[in-house]
């Protein structure tokens, strides 16, 4: 038997499987992009606050492993590692703002540790982490991938069986064919469809004149999305009150919601919407706990 299969099949009897700790959960979005740096977790932890913002139930899945900062974007201490651990599994972080949230950071013993796992070993932590977290009832998941379109984020898609979709992040500078091809490639491998292509930083407004420049180009996103034949979501202006936003660890959807890119932002999650399948909203269960067991409240 090979070796994945054996370690499948191991874990399965520890904690169970990825598709029964996911049961509940309506829509699983991965977001991927050719390289790091393009704004690929800004976009994942704002399209989750937009999506929560119109009364979804929501889960971030940070699986990052080259620099998970899910965490760091939406607030989440580190020392709340210490609140993870039941007896019966792991129960994802809230956020002030209800988001659930999960990261491979908050299983790292310090901040300082650097990331140095080594491919198989990472990829099966990952599926057993997977398997053990309690997303309960979520309308959605997003996850956040390690940049790029190779072995690694692919392993890490697999891992999530009926992932709903992918979504693709460029920027201007980054627009790149090869990213596009290799996306649609692993969409076609991994059966799930590709939702779309965000442009970020596409555009960038002057505070003074308010005169739209497009320092790298303009269009070249949704060039390349007709190209392709994947659908444009839309284009994320460059806005110096993301990085603020992010650096107090507040989505800019909630700290700025009238700012050009929270609305770019809402806009896209509502292309969202619209491309997937219609299904039933969830209905979270109330839950109590006793003696580290939680129970379904009927
Ligand atoms: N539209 C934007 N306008 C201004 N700053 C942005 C925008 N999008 C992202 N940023 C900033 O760019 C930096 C990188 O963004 P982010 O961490 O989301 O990218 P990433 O693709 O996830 O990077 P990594 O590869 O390191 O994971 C952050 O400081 C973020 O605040
Ligand atoms: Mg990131």
């Amino acid at each position: 038997m090979e070796h994945a299969e054996m370690d499948r099949q191991k874990m399965h009897r520890m904690h169970g499987s990825i598709s029964d700790a996911m049961t509940h959960v309506n829509y699983k979005i991965a977001i991927i992009s050719g390289k790091g740096g393009v704004g690929k977790t800004s976009v994942v932890v704002n399209l989750a606050a937009a999506m929560k913002k119109i009364g979804m139930e929501v889960g971030i899945f940070d699986a990052d492993v080259h620099g998970p900062s899910v965490p760091k974007m939406v607030g989440i201490k580190t020392e709340m590692r210490d609140m993870l651990h039941g007896s019966h599994g792991i129960d994802p972080v809230t956020t002030p703002h209800g988001l659930k949230v999960m990261s491979v950071a908050l299983i790292w013993p310090t901040d300082m540790t650097p990331i140095m796992w080594r491919g198989q070993y990472k990829a099966r932590v990952i599926r057993q982490f997977l398997c053990s977290i309690k997303w309960h009832e979520l309308d959605f998941l997003f996850v956040d991938l390690p940049p790029g379109t190779g072995d690694e984020p692919i392993t890490i898609m697999k891992s999530i069986e009926g992932l709903d979709g992918m979504v693709v992040v460029t920027t201007p500078q980054e627009i790149s064919a090869m990213v596009c091809s290799r996306a649609i490639n692993a969409a076609k491998e991994l059966n799930a469809p590709i939702l779309g292509l965000i442009e970020n930083m596409s555009s960038y407004r002057c505070p003074d004149c308010g005169r739209e420049e497009f320092l790298f180009g303009k269009g070249k996103g949704e060039k390349l999305a007709k190209t392709f034949k994947i659908p444009f979501l839309g284009g994320i202006p460059v806005d110096g009150q993301c990085s603020d936003a992010a650096d107090d660890g507040i989505p800019i959807v909630y700290k700025y919601p009238d700012s050009l890119s929270a609305r770019a932002i809402v806009k896209i999650a509502g292309e969202i919407l619209e491309r997937l399948p219609p299904r039933e909203k969830v209905v979270v269960k109330h839950r109590e706990w006793h003696e580290g067991r939680d129970h379904h409240k009927q």
